[in-house]
């Protein structure tokens, strides 16, 4: 009988399909993946790729983001009920105030979001490439949606901004304690601290490294001399900092740092729409499909 992975690998060849994954997805799910990455490379593959068939081990703002860009693909999302609450998390009213009160307005608008809220934005970006992203803008006024931690980490980064915020946060790193991270700092004085930008002020604090998925897995693979880290994201990036430090040690907050959304997709449903083509990301209405295009594009152009 065949494996899950080598079912996979048929339905591949047959489908012409490639499967990305986020470092999110369960070590199982990231095995039988072509290609692993953050939101940003993740993103920027899904336009390079000639296959006509894209299964997204992510959540939703991701298949929808990669439909966008790729109108002409398939884009199968295994998990459909995988949404990332921070994607909701900002209301028009908020736009449609700063608009009115700032004439030299950029309306910064995080991945981590609906086609709807990226079709009010300007630009979008991720968090490995906001800080380059906002520096760059011509604008003065920056209304940074819907994550506030990030947008206070980018602010912080370029001073000669001013920035306006939205109340949105990602419940995972929102509600990481700093009492666990100091915990194991004293546990474990000679680990470095690489954290996510979505963390609270709290644990950035803490913080020897503030970046991206990929930022935090780079940090940790070129600094050799250090054996040990502290990590505050979601516990999905152990699977491929193993992969690249198989010397070191990673320790997460007692209270793990999960993303259900992220961790609850399966082989099986990798297998389910492969074999059925359920769960193809449905293109938004056109006039929104476009703004929120130009939005994304112009995150390419900007982070070249
Ligand atoms: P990055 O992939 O940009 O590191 O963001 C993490 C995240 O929360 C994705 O949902
Ligand atoms: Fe959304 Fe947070 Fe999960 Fe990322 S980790 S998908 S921001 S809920």
């Amino acid at each position: 009988m065949n494996t899950k992975k080598e079912i996979i690998q048929q339905l591949k060849e047959e489908k012409n399909a490639v499967i990305l994954a986020h470092y999110y997805a369960p070590p199982e799910v990231q095995e039988i993946a072509d290609y692993i990455g953050d939101s940003f490379y993740l993103s920027k593959l899904a336009v390079n790729l000639d296959n006509p068939v894209l299964v997204f081990c992510g959540v939703s703002f991701m298949g929808e983001s990669a439909k966008i860009l790729n109108p002409d693909k398939t884009v199968l999302m295994p998990d459909a009920s995988a949404d990332c609450p921070m994607a909701h998390m900002v209301d028009r009213s908020v736009v449609d105030a700063a608009r009115e009160q700032y004439e030299d307005l950029a309306v910064v608008c995080y991945i981590n979001s609906t086609a709807e809220i990226k079709s009010w934005s300007d630009v979008c970006v991720t968090s490995a490439n906001a800080v380059k992203i906002v520096r760059n803008l011509p604008n003065k006024n920056i209304l940074f949606i819907p994550d506030r931690n990030l947008g206070h980490f980018v602010a912080k980064q370029a001073p000669e901004k001013h920035f306006i915020y939205n109340e949105g946060y990602c419940p995972r790193h929102e509600f990481m304690s700093a009492d666990e991270v100091r915990q194991l700092k004293e546990a474990h004085p000679q680990a470095q601290v690489l954290v996510h930008p979505e963390c609270n002020a709290q644990i950035l604090a803490l913080a020897d490294y503030i970046g991206s998925t990929s930022g935090i897995i780079k940090y940790a693979a070129e600094h050799t001399e250090c054996e040990e880290f502290i990590i505050g994201t979601v516990s999905g990036v152990v699977y491929k900092l193993n992969e690249s430090r198989p010397d070191a040690r990673f320790y997460f907050p007692a209270t793990r740092p999960s993303c259900p959304d992220m961790e609850q997709m399966t082989l099986d449903q990798v297998i389910h729409v492969l074999k059925t083509g359920d769960n193809a990301v449905a293109m938004p209405p056109e006039e929104l499909t476009r703004q929120a295009g130009q939005a994304l594009s112009r995150m390419l152009e900007l982070a070249r």
